[in-house]
């Protein structure tokens, strides 16, 4: 018998930032003080009402499957979530609810991509996304940021790369791992760029609602009827409402593209677990207001770290516009830093054993 792998899986590799979070797992549990710089995860529980809305379900017995693309409750709350919330008019035939944005992003390339189709991914980028375009044998094509420290592309640089086989092009604002978001005029521009080159947007907006100073969001589907046209609006409960572990994405946009991702669905997961749509409901009710306190909180996290590496020498740290910061227990060690405790401080903070 030969055991005997796929090309396809050779040419991956594993998702770097759940094996930094598994490594830093094992060293806390061996006593190590150590802080993940690894998956980007709040570290604040799930809001009660969203929990017990799950909890309910269960007793209720919502425990079969459900339509493959989701609950009809929980499609009509996204389509209401992006009207209120990001101005953009969608049907539920447009929206499929998947098992987190991730899961999102894979039907959406396996129902898009060729072999040898380019995805241009702006650089430094969430180390999945050149993984998930491979899986789909598609090329990813790293667009470098400009050289200023603020870790965004330029529309040059971005039509410098494109070629007859560019598809699509990935932006995710507020970026992870940088926090750097684009605004209004920016996005406008890139977008131009994608419309020249009749370029699919794929806008990655998992951490929309995790800004600093004010910023506001924009998706670039809402800068026109024809940039909405080519953009596959992605977003998720995960970073938002601290529901990492309950694997709900959606995504929004061309409705062929939508029943296309959906059939793929159907035949690997069918539908995202049936109790956590009931949460996922919930989730789009919970007042911005609740989801402020805790971004307030990565707010000072943000500002702690950011003052901390700033006073190192030979360091500087552009201010992320957004983002999860999980660092309550390195906000000890930092102060230090800032104090001028700088080994001690840091050395805590990287976790190595003394
Ligand atoms: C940029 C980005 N997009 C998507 C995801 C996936 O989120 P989800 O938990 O909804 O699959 C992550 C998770 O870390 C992310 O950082």
């Amino acid at each position: 018998m030969s055991l005997r792998l796929s090309k396809r899986v050779g040419r991956i590799s594993p998702s770097v930032t759940l094996e930094i979070t598994a490594k830093v797992r094992a060293m806390q549990a061996a006593g190590h003080d150590v802080i993940g710089f690894g998956a980007g995860e709040p570290d604040f529980n799930t809001p009660e009402p969203i929990k017990e809305a799950a909890v309910r379900a269960l007793a209720e017995g919502f425990t079969k499957y459900t339509p493959v693309g989701g609950i009809p409750e929980l499609k009509a709350a996204i389509v209401e979530k992006l009207a209120r919330q990001n101005n953009l008019t969608y049907s539920p035939e447009e929206i499929l609810v998947s098992c987190g944005a991730k899961h999102c992003l894979y039907n959406l390339f396996q129902a898009c991509l060729e072999a040898g189709d380019e995805v241009l991914i702006p650089a430094p980028y969430w180390v999945s996304y050149p993984e998930m375009v491979a899986l789909s044998d598609a090329i990813p094509i790293v667009v470098p940021p400009v050289d200023d420290g603020r870790f965004k592309i330029s529309p040059e640089a971005l039509r410098e790369r494109i070629t007859p086989r560019s598809r699509a092009v990935i932006i995710n604002s507020p970026s992870n791992p940088t926090g750097a978001a684009y605004t209004k005029e920016e996005l406008r521009a890139l977008a131009e760029v994608a419309e020249e080159a009749d370029l699919l947007i794929v806008s990655d907006e998992i951490y929309e609602r995790i800004v600093y100073d004010g910023f506001r969001p924009v998706s670039p589907a809402a800068l026109s009827a024809e940039i909405k046209a080519r953009t596959m609006v992605v977003n998720g409960l995960s970073k938002t409402f601290s529901m990492t572990g309950w694997r709900l994405g959606y995504i929004a946009g061309d409705k062929s593209i939508v029943t296309a991702m959906t059939t793929i669905q159907s035949q690997s997961t069918s539908n995202p677990t049936s109790f956590a749509q009931r949460g996922a409901v919930e989730a789009l009710r919970v007042p911005l207001e609740e989801v402020a306190a805790m971004v307030s909180e990565f707010a000072r996290r943000r500002d702690v770290i950011v003052k901390g590496l700033d006073a190192i020498d030979g360091f500087r740290c552009s201010t992320p516009q957004g983002g999860v910061l999980r660092l309550s227990r390195c906000l000890g060690p930092l102060r230090a830093a800032i104090q001028g405790d700088r080994a001690q401080g840091l050395g805590r903070c990287r976790g190595l054993p003394a």
